[in-house]
C-alpha cells in the first residue's frame, strides 16, 4: 500500500454535492489511501449567506494542494451565472484546468453494446472565455456578442494531451470533433492544429465527425469511439448526451485538468447539485466515487482506483443497488466490495 499522504481540498457544495462526496471520501479511503482533506464551504448557499463565490486568497491557497474535490454547486436561487463563471470557471482558468477529461463506460453482457470511451473537453476557450459583451443593453436596439476565442497554444496542448491519451490505449483512436464545414475560422485552426499534430502520433488512427453527426453516432453507434477531443461548447453538450446512453448522469465522472501540473487539478461528477433529491437519500453516489477514482488515477493511486472502479462496475450487483437502497447504502456497499 502506498503510504503518500495526499492533501485534497474537498468543495461539497450545494443540495445532492456534499451526500454524494462524502461516499466518495468513505470510498477512497476504504481504498487504503491516505487522504488529509479540508473543506471549503463554497457554492451556491454560502453566496446567499454572505457574497462569497471564490475568493483570490482562496485560489492561492488551493495551489499549495494536491487535487480538489468538488460536488455540485449552484442553487435556484442564485441568478445564472453567478457560481458557473465565479467559481467553476474561475477555478479553471485561475488553476489553468485545460483539459477536461469524461470517461464513458457502460459494461454489458453483449459485447456489441459495451461503451469504452473518453471525451476530452477544451476547457479554458472557446465560447467560454468570456469574450463579448453588451450595446445598448436594455434597449430595443440591444446587442450582446460572445465571441469564441481559439489560440493556437490552447488548441494544440490539448489536442497534444489528446493523442498522448489515444496512443496510451489499446484502440489508439483519436476523433476530432468540430463543425468545420460552417465555423471556418475556429475549426480550421482546431483541424490544421490536429492534422500538424497526427504527424507526430503515426501509430494513432484519426477520424472527424462534425458535433451534429457525432450526436447521431453518439445514440446509434457510440461504440465507434475510442478517444474524443473536442471544443469547450461542443464538448459540453455531447458529454451531457455520453452520459445519457451510457447509464445515465448518476454514473458520469470528470476530471479538469492540470496536466503540467503547475497546481492541483480537480474532480467533480458531471451533473449538478440535484435540488428536486437533495436530502432524499435517492441521489446515485457512483458519479463521485468514478470522480475521487480518477483524482487517485492522477495522484499516483492507481491500483486504488483500478479497484475502485471494478467495484463500481460490476453490472448486476449496481441495477440492483442503485434502485433499491440509499445514497449511503451504495457508498456501503462499494466500500465493502473493495
Ligand atoms: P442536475 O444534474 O442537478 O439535475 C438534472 C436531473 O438529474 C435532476 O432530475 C436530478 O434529480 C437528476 N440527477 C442529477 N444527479 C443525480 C444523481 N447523482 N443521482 C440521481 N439523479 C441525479 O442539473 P440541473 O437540474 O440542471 O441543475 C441543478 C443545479 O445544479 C443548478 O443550480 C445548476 O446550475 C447546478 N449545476 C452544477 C454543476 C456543477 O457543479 N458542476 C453542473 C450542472 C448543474
Ligand atoms: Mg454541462
Amino acid at each position: 500500500m502506498n503510504q503518500t499522504t495526499h492533501r485534497v481540498g474537498v468543495v461539497g457544495g450545494d443540495g445532492i454535492g456534499p451526500e454524494v462526496i462524502a461516499e466518495a471520501l468513505k470510498v477512497a479511503r476504504a481504498a487504503g489511501v491516505d487522504l488529509s482533506t479540508v473543506d471549503y464551504d463554497l457554492g451556491g448557499a454560502r453566496y446567499l449567506r454572505d457574497g462569497t463565490v471564490l475568493t483570490d486568497e482562496i485560489v492561492d491557497e488551493w495551489r499549495g494542494l494536491d487535487a480538489i474535490l468538488l460536488g455540485a454547486v449552484g442553487t435556484p436561487e442564485v441568478p445564472p451565472g453567478v457560481i458557473e463563471r465565479g467559481l467553476l470557471l474561475k477555478m479553471r482558468f485561475d488553476l489553468d484546468l485545460y483539459v477536461n477529461q469524461r470517461p464513458f463506460t457502460l459494461a454489458a453482457t453483449d459485447p456489441d453494446r459495451q461503451l469504452d470511451f473518453i471525451v476530452i473537453r477544451e476547457n479554458t476557450e472557446g465560447t467560454y472565455a468570456g469574450e463579448g459583451g453588451f450595446l445598448r443593453k436594455g434597449t430595443p436596439n440591444e446587442i450582446a456578442t460572445q465571441g469564441s476565442v481559439n489560440t493556437r497554444f490552447g488548441v494544440e496542448r490539448c489536442v497534444r494531451y489528446a493523442f498522448e491519451l489515444a496512443q496510451s490505449r489499446p484502440r489508439k483512436h483519436l476523433t476530432l470533433v468540430h463543425k468545420t464545414n460552417v465555423l471556418t475560422f475556429a475549426g480550421d485552426l482546431w483541424q490544421r492544429t490536429f492534422d500538424e499534430v497526427a504527424v507526430e502520433y503515426p501509430d494513432v488512427d484519426t477520424a472527424y465527425n462534425h458535433v451534429d453527426a457525432a450526436c447521431i453516432y453518439f445514440v446509434e453507434s457510440p461504440q465507434r469511439y475510442d478517444v474524443i477531443v473536442t471544443d469547450n461548447l461542443f464538448g459540453d453538450i455531447l458529454t451531457d448526451l455520453g452520459g445519457a446512453v451510457s447509464g445515465g448522469i448518476g454514473f458520469a465522472s470528470s476530471g479538469n485538468l492540470n496536466p503540467d501540473r503547475t497546481g492541483p487539478s480537480m474532480f467533480e461528477p458531471v451533473h449538478g447539485s440535484a435540488p428536486d433529491i437533495a436530502g432524499t437519500g435517492k441521489a446515485n453516489p457512483i458519479a463521485a466515487i468514478l470522480s475521487a477514482a480518477m483524482m487517485l488515477d492522477f495522484l499516483g493511486e492507481s491500483d486504488a482506483a483500478a479497484r475502485i472502479r471494478k467495484a463500481c462496475a460490476d453490472p448486476t450487483a449496481l441495477a440492483d443497488t442503485t434502485a433499491a437502497f440509499s445514497t449511503e447504502d451504495i457508498g456501503d456497499a462499494v466500500a465493502a466490495r473493495l
